[in-house]
């Protein structure tokens, strides 16, 4: 156990970050937060709205500091990867939002570095703590699924509403930085099929859209990789024998659900999702199949209360109800803090800053660890260079594993690890 506190700069004082500084205040195990944006005004606006300790000018003054052990990184996609390594090189521990990196080299190097340093390394992937992921991985890991087979994710980010997010930093440039390549940003879809297998891909191929509707981001020389895709699919291998198709679909006409999986087959039982309809299918020895609609377990709390109404569909595909929690959510294991504090997307967030406190506080690795996170993030790096030469069969590195004698928390615990007063 650790017993100096979490003493944390955030890095990118933008939107995101807003939901979590004060899920970072209110945990136990934290004792100081501080901020630090290339926009100053954003940071001191950080300051007096969440009652930070200072403002750093840089992020270099930021991980240079003795005041701080931890970094939160929340600036934008390209700059991840960079600024992990910086901050393990300087000691600190890292959580930082998706992606991991958006270059293989980075990748490999942030694993090697927490493998030197033993330091705590946690991406924060939501998909990890969305229902479908937690009901799969359980279901499997007791074994009554059999082997798995083949599995089916995807995020439906239809962008259309959404390119004001980057204007908000990018300004006049944003285009740039919206035609990022969608198989970049894959972790979303790969953690939930990958943590519910426990497995990883050894190979993918890939192919892309072609954009059509939105030639100013996507193209030769529109954005900085040069990208051409709006959307983008990947067929991964996987160790365990099985398959997994995920899709990353940027320019698609889909709102909610966003990030789900649609179906996790195993030899004797199996899951699917239909919009909000989340079934179970199981066979018994004489091979008749058993049905249990888990709709009510899976979809959030808030959701289910509406579902009687007339336009409740309606609604609910353009995202109603649909950021809280679900009844297979552990909640229970929140600090207590965090009650009435907000959450988002699918009710992850409360999860992801307990985790990352609980894995610097008990010394084990996080649910989203530097392994884990790479293991999610790779095969989509590889897989864009697939779909760009046609879809050949490519390798993905393998990061292999954390040292035995480093004990993982487990995403679905219903207790926590390390203890606080609270
Ligand atoms: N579901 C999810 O997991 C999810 C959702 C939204 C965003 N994100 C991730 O969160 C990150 C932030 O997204 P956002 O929408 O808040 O972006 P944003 O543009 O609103 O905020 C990023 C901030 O980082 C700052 N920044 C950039 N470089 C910096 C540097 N060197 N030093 C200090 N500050 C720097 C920018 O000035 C900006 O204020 C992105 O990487 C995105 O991938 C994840």
């Amino acid at each position: 156990m650790r017993k100096e506190k979490l003493r944390i700069a955030f890095i990118g004082c933008g939107q995101f970050c807003r939901s979590f500084v004060p899920l970072f205040k209110a945990h136990p195990a934290v004792e100081y937060v501080a901020a630090c944006d290339k926009f100053r005004e954003r940071a001191e606006d950080f300051r007096e709205t969440y009652g930070m300790a200072r403002v750093f000018d840089s992020f270099e003054d930021a991980i240079t500091s003795d005041e701080v052990n931890s970094i939160a990184i929340f600036s934008q996609r390209d700059t991840h990867g960079r600024m992990a390594i910086e901050a393990l090189k300087a000691g600190k521990h890292v959580y930082s939002a998706v992606p991991m990196a958006l270059k293989i080299e980075e990748i490999l190097e942030i694993v090697r570095l927490v493998r030197e340093t033993g330091l705590t390394y946690m991406m924060g992937e939501t998909g990890v703590y969305r229902p479908a992921a937690i009901f799969c991985r359980k279901k499997f890991a007791s074994g009554e699924m059999g082997d798995m087979v083949y599995a089916e994710a995807q995020y439906n980010h239809d962008m259309k509403r959404l390119y004001h997010v980057f204007q908000y930093t990018e300004g006049d440039t944003w285009r740039k930085m919206a035609g990022l390549p969608p198989l970049f940003y894959p972790t979303h879809s790969t953690s939930m099929v990958l943590s519910a297998a426990n497995t990883f891909a050894t190979k993918v191929s890939a192919a892309g859209f072609r954009d059509k509707v939105d030639p100013d981001i996507f193209g030769a020389g529109m954005n900085y990789w040069d990208n051409p895709f709006s959307n983008s699919a990947m067929l991964l291998h996987l160790a365990n024998g099985g398959a997994a198709r995920i899709s990353e679909n940027r320019r698609i006409a889909w709102h909610f659900p966003e990030t789900y999986i649609s179906s996790f087959y195993g030899t004797r039982a199996s899951y699917e999702c239909s919009l909000l309809q989340h079934s179970y299918v199981k066979m018994d020895e004489k091979g008749f199949v058993e049905y249990t609609d888990v709709s009510d377990e899976l979809n959030p709390v808030e959701l289910t209360k509406h579902k009687s109404e007339p336009d409740y569909i309606k609604k609910a595909v353009n995202g109603a109800w649909g950021g809280g929690e679900a009844p297979i959510q552990a909640i229970g294991r929140l600090p207590k803090g965090f009650a009435g504090l907000g959450t988002g997307h699918a009710g992850t967030h409360q999860f992801m800053v307990d985790d990352f406190c609980q894995a610097y506080a008990s010394g084990w690795l996080s649910p989203t660890n530097a392994w884990k996170a790479a293991q999610y993030n790779l095969p989509g790096l590889v897989a864009h260079q697939s779909a760009l030469e046609g879809g050949i069969l490519m390798d993905v590195p393998d990061v292999g594993n954390p040292p035995a004698d480093w004990k993982t928390l487990s995403p679905d615990r219903a207790e926590n690890v390390a203890s606080y007063d609270e």
